[in-house]
């Protein structure tokens, strides 16, 4: 099911982006499984969420010992490079709510080889699927982790995560987590792919600002060109999918 809501301010987004995190975060504490994770977003727009998340009004909402966090996506960067999604994690939610180490799951990027970072990550996940009783469906060709929840964001090409337009990474069927090219950044990226995102219980996506006008007008209402716009192949096969928009973003939107 596809839910889209709009909000004047970035403030009013992030409330409504913690009120569910929490409500996501304690009906899979208190489901079967007795934990929850969630693959974090990088980039600028969840940076307040997370501080919100970390404040003294949500920061008892949720057993945080029960809390799992892995990435969506990384840079291929050293955990404390000020590039590194772990590393803006790590401050603006980690260390305030002092979560364990073992809470925790990087793309470990000291293998420098990207593609080494991405099959060891790969085993991380599906180790932890393992050990903790997690459910692992198989999808097409992947045996893939759900993830109790994913955040994204949506960057002005339409991407998301670390899967970029015309990029190899966006036909990825089998892995769940991948080394991605990206010319126009002369750089690799690291990234979960799509099987891995569409398994997902719940995805939210974080849209913010004028400069994602044009791009979110056409992943949501314009035609379906996924290679162009990746964010559009994001669509759950059995999950909520959330889009929180604020007002400059959904300018163009009917
Ligand atoms: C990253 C993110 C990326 C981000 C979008 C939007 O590593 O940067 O995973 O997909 O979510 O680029 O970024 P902003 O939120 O900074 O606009």
């Amino acid at each position: 099911m596809r839910t889209i809501k709009f909000f004047d301010s970035l403030e009013e987004l992030n409330r409504f982006a913690a009120e569910k995190f929490g409500e996501i975060a304690r009906a899979s504490i208190n489901s079967s499984e007795g934990n929850f994770t969630v693959a974090l977003s990088g980039g600028s727009t969840p940076k307040s969420l997370y501080q919100l998340l970390a404040s003294d009004e949500y920061k008892n909402k949720v057993d945080w010992s029960k809390v799992f966090f892995f990435f969506g996506d990384e840079r291929n960067v050293l955990p404390d490079d000020t590039e590194s999604n772990f590393r803006m994690a790590k401050e603006n939610l980690f260390t305030t709510l002092e979560i364990s180490d073992k809470n925790i799951f990087r793309w470990q990027t000291e293998f420098k080889n990207a593609e080494i970072t991405a099959d060891n990550y790969q085993s991380t996940i599906r180790k932890f699927y393992e050990d903790n009783n997690k459910a692992i469906v198989t999808i097409n060709d992947c045996d893939c982790p759900r993830f109790d929840l994913i955040l994204l964001g949506m960057g002005a090409d339409g991407h998301t995560a670390s899967l970029f337009p015309f990029t190899e990474a966006l036909n990825e069927k089998q892995k769940m987590a991948a080394a991605n090219r990206i010319e126009k950044f002369d750089t690799t990226r690291l990234t979960l792919t799509f099987p891995v995102i569409n398994n997902a219980r719940n995805v939210i996506f974080l849209v913010r600002g004028a400069d994602k006008t044009e791009a979110l007008y056409e992943v949501l209402q314009g035609n379906f060109q996924p290679e162009k716009y990746p964010a559009q192949a994001v669509k759950p096969d059995d999950g909520n999918l959330l889009w929180l928009i604020d007002s400059e973003a959904a300018r163009l939107l009917n």
